[in-house]
């Protein structure tokens, strides 16, 4: 895909992976609208991109956004949607457990919502990570949200056809994701990456690359691409 002139939506495209993608996107010539609950708070947005306010747990208000913005050539949700919880599942909280599955619910109303508003040529993306298939002790909800992301990305897939749905999926990237301290951010990314083959954190850069990558390339769907810095096989 070309994206000279093309359209896109992007959730979550105001912070960390998706900012990266909507710059990219608008770098390559794309009209962007980047979407989270308070676009406001966003620098350095790229001139042209436009926002809007939504939550993706709201589906009319994801319904609005999407008929409002579509037709579209290019549907991503970086999204992260909810609080995640962390730690062992013996001892952890059940209903924060249950809540880590707001991802799933943001990324399924971003489809469902989304894909009728998306040309016949176009692409979304959906954005995993690299826990859904190798956790470390103490990652059972991020895991089973991410497991969840893929399997939802890859039976729907099938079903939008000729419409394209890929999924990326990072490893530890260092985002504001992890908070607005950027000391305590890089000391608690570099020790989650000890053990990779590349032993430091990615950027929302490295992430939005492959993003870029699934979306131009016409003949990629249904496939999760991995930028994890070795994490699945360390
Ligand atoms: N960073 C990592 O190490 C890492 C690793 C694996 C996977 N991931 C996944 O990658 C995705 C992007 O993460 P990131 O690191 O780029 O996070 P981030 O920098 O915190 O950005 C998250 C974005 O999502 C928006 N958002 C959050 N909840 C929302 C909601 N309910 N409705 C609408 N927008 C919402 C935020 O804006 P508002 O606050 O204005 O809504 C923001 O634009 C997430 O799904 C995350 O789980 C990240």
């Amino acid at each position: 895909m070309d994206l000279k002139g093309k359209k896109a939506i992007v959730f979550g495209g105001t912070s960390g992976i998706g900012l990266a993608t909507t710059r990219m996107l608008a770098d390559a010539g794309a009209t962007v609208v980047a979407v989270s609950r308070d676009p406001s708070k966003a620098t350095n947005l790229p001139e042209g991109v436009t926002t809007a306010a939504c939550d993706v747990q709201d589906r009319e208000a994801v319904a609005a956004v999407c008929s409002a913005a579509g037709p579209y050539d290019v549907l991503i949700s970086a999204a992260t949607g909810g609080p995640r919880a962390a730690g062992p599942f013996m001892e952890m909280d059940l209903d924060a457990y249950q809540n880590s599955f707001a991802k799933v619910w943001g990324y399924a109303n971003v489809l469902r919502q989304g894909v009728s508003h998306l040309k016949n040529d176009g692409c979304a993306v959906l954005v995993s990570g690299a826990p859904a298939r190798k956790a470390r002790p103490g990652q059972v909800a991020i895991s089973s949200a991410g497991g969840a992301v893929e399997a939802l990305a890859k039976c729907v897939a099938k079903e939008i056809v000729p419409k394209r749905l890929n999924v990326v999926s990072p490893g530890v990237i260092d985002t504001p994701m992890f908070g607005p301290d950027e000391a305590k951010r890089k000391e608690m990314t570099s020790n989650a990456t000890k053990a990779n083959l590349i032993p430091r954190a990615g950027t929302a850069e490295e992430v939005a690359q492959a993003i870029m990558l699934v979306v131009q390339n016409d003949f990629m769907t249904g496939v999760t691409v991995d930028v994890d810095g070795g994490w699945l096989n360390s």
